[in-house]
């Protein structure tokens, strides 16, 4: 199996149930604001109840990128838009990645080291993209 067809086992897993989806974010959020006082000063104003059903909705942009090729779509370019208005660094969407990892472990064990590998593989053009200036059109 090749890296995309792992993560999408995976992927499917989780997203097609709602319990292991909703579980899955509130763990990320968890482990994510532990990480460290940059991220939990990032999310100080937020409603984390309305953060979580706006990851659960951003998992399914991400995913649908990667899996359907990779194409700009409104959702991608407004990702990309919200994520580079706040500033983050590369280290910032490590971390990020790194806590949904562990909360991958957490929500759909035994996490094998080559479906973790396969999220990281999977997530990474998205991430890209969302970091690339190309991907917020100018204000016309
Ligand atoms: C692929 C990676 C990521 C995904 C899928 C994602 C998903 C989302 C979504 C769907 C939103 C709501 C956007 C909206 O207003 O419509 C959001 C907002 C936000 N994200 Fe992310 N995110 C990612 C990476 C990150 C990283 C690396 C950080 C910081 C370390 C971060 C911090 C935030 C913050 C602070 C907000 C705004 C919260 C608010 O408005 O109260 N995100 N994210």
């Amino acid at each position: 199996m090749n890296y995309l067809e792992l993560f999408n086992e995976s992927y499917a897993r989780i997203v097609l149930d709602p319990q292991r989806v909703e579980r899955l974010v509130a763990v990320f959020y968890d482990r994510f604001l532990a990480r460290s006082a940059r991220i939990r000063e990032l999310f100080s104003g937020s409603d984390m109840e309305a953060q979580r059903v706006m990851l659960r909705r951003g998992l399914l942009t991400v995913g649908t990128f990667v899996t359907t090729g990779l194409r700009a779509t409104a959702q991608m370019r407004r990702l990309a838009q919200v994520h580079q208005e706040l500033g983050l660094t590369p280290a910032d969407y490590l971390e990020w990645t790194d806590a949904l990892i562990e909360a991958l472990a957490e929500v759909d064990p035994p996490l094998r080291p080559e479906v973790a590998d396969a999220w990281r593989v999977a997530l990474a053009p998205a991430i890209q993209f969302m970091q690339l200036p190309g991907s917020v059109p100018e204000p016309s």
